[in-house]
């Protein structure tokens, strides 16, 4: 059965229901994992802007990071986490991270999440910059899919009520509190308020905001615009991360070709066949994401053809086709075998390191909301994530949500949330040029200029005026197009003056007229609204 089959609309007797313990915005791993740890203690709305499974977590294809094999241990994953992360990961986030991730990955075993096995044992894969195999993963490439599955059904078996088509527009705050959300039935175009004890941000992460991207349409920012409009503080919106290996064809949307593909021995090779990747960096094709990255779109400008490609086929084809059905398929539904030659790729926006800033607890700085996921930032992944670390992180620290919320967490420590460097979002004087019409094609052409892999001074300047020019253009938002376009101008601009401020180089954020990594700079940078 296919996992969009599972739900409809919750029955109007459901709808009629509006006041609950729990709503959970958004139904991936974050959004499911909360609410089923959540209805053992109070009752649960899912509100979720499509079908149940449109969500980042049905693509993850690499799998779950978690220190369980020989020769691994936890303080191993910690290290390797806080390397990836260049001085901006919180120690003591990821050291939760890597702790209690191996007990939850055995909840979803319990759950029922089929992780491929070898010898009877979990079968553990090698990604980037990781300095031991440790990735589980499910149908070979198709571990998201298998998780959303799984979760869902549970989701479907429970008495969690479910409102799919069902767009979050608002946090309802009062005296600084957030005591619910208002949506928009996107069938009925009707507006509703739902109120709640406890209202949990899972709504994933941004890569719409980008003309390239791996991630699916549902992708554009809205948790994180709505919780800064109601106050919430962002940290680290400067760092998104390209991964390094996306199909690139002409017309074809973003597929990613999981960096697993890397950590079996698959080679990145310039047009004439060269292996590049040993000029720029020890780990060669295992490097950091944003080092491949970078060494990617550098040898794309060198190239007469503009091309770079992935190179697997030295392979066993049987292997290849076992281990990577789901890319196997889809290259091979566009005329390319990648057990037979090179397959072209280049970078494309895949994750928010930045977001929602909480504490190890998942609480932010307004009483009655929590985030998690990729919306979330607990300051684990730093500067750039490391591969794999997304799934455990939505895990852990949805874990989290539901013990806080039970009082099973210490009292929020004033030094937990408000760190690093507060910047209050001001506006800035209009700039000499003519602004271009607002679309979605010129957000995305924009933000993958000037904000994209590599930065400037003068292009962030001109791309967050331009943003704050269409935000103050725009007019009110009625439907699911323009609430979501809102939301991409708002978190662009957001991205776009983090970007301003931080003048160095770190991780995912390359500024060629600040290219070194600075002392100064190991602090976050968390934007706030103006009062
Ligand atoms: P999502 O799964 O994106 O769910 C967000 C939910 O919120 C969706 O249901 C969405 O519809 C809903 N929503 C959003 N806005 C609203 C709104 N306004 N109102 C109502 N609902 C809303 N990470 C790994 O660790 N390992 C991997 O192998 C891996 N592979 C990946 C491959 C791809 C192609 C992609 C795109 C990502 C991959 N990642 C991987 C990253 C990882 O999948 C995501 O970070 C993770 O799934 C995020 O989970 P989430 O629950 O926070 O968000
Ligand atoms: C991949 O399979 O390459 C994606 C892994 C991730 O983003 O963590």
């Amino acid at each position: 059965m296919h996992i969009g089959q599972l739900f409809s609309l919750a029955s109007d007797a459901a709808v009629a229901k509006t006041d609950f313990d729990y709503i959970i915005i958004g139904s991936g791993i974050a959004g499911l994992n909360t609410a089923l740890l959540a209805r053992e203690h109070g009752s649960v709305l899912i509100v979720t802007k499509g079908k149940i499974d449109d969500c980042n977590t049905r693509y993850a294809q690499g799998g779950i990071a978690a220190a369980i094999g020989a020769g691994d241990s936890t303080t191993l994953h910690m290290q390797d986490t806080l390397a990836a992360g260049v001085g901006l990961c919180d120690p003591e986030a990821v050291s939760v991270l890597t702790r209690e991730g191996p007990q939850r990955v055995a909840n979803l075993i319990q759950w029922g999440v089929p992780f491929d096995t070898i010898h009877g044992q979990i079968a553990l894969a090698r990604e980037g910059a990781h300095s031991v195999p440790r990735i589980l993963h499910a149908g070979g490439d198709a571990t998201g899919q298998h998780i959303e599955l799984t979760l869902a059904g549970r989701v479907e078996e429970s008495d969690i009520t479910v409102l799919e088509f069902t767009l979050a527009t608002d946090l309802v705050v009062e005296r600084g509190v957030v005591t619910g959300v208002r949506v928009l039935d996107l069938d009925s175009d009707k507006s509703q308020i739902f109120t709640g004890r406890w209202v949990v941000l899972a709504t994933g992460g941004a890569g719409q905001l980008y003309w390239y991207t791996t991630n699916p349409l549902v992708a554009t920012g809205d948790g994180a615009a709505l919780a800064f409009r109601a106050g919430a503080r962002m940290m680290d919106m400067e760092f998104y991360q390209f991964h390094p290996t996306a199909l690139r064809l002409e017309g074809v949307p973003g597929f990613l070709l999981s960096e697993a593909m890397r950590g079996e021995g698959a080679v990145l090779r310039d047009q004439a066949g060269y292996a590049f990747m040993a000029d720029y960096h020890p780990m060669a094709d295992l490097a950091p994401r944003d080092i491949v990255s970078r060494a990617i779109s550098a040898e794309i400008e060198k190239a007469s053809d503009g091309q770079v490609f992935l190179d697997i086929s030295h392979l066993p084809a049987d292997m290849v086709q076992s281990r990577f059905p789901t890319i196997y398929s889809f290259c091979m539904s566009h005329g390319l075998d990648i057990t037979k030659g090179p397959v072209p790729i280049a970078p494309a926006a895949h994750y928010m390191m930045g977001g929602v800033e909480t504490d190890t607890w998942g609480r932010t700085n307004l009483g009655g909301l929590y985030a998690c996921g990729e919306v979330a930032c607990a300051a684990v992944h730093g500067a750039n994530r490391l591969a794999s670390n997304s799934l455990l992180d939505t895990l852990v620290f949805a874990q989290r949500v539901v013990a806080s919320t039970l009082d099973q967490a210490p009292p929020p420590s004033p030094s937990d949330q408000h760190r690093g460097l507060s910047v209050t979002l001001r506006s800035r004087e209009p700039g000499p040029g003519s602004i271009p019409p607002l679309t979605v094609p010129a957000l995305q052409d924009l933000m993958w200029r000037d904000v994209g892999i590599t930065r400037r001074g003068e292009g962030l300047l001109e791309a967050a005026r331009t943003l704050e020019a269409w935000s103050i253009a725009m007019p009110e938002p009625t439907g699911l197009a323009s609430h979501e376009l809102g939301n991409m101008v708002l978190l662009g601009r957001l991205m776009a003056e983090a970007a301003l401020v931080r003048q160095e180089s770190r991780g995912s954020h390359y500024r060629e007229d600040y290219p070194e990594t600075s002392p100064e700079w190991e602090k976050h940078v968390v934007l706030v609204k103006e009062e």
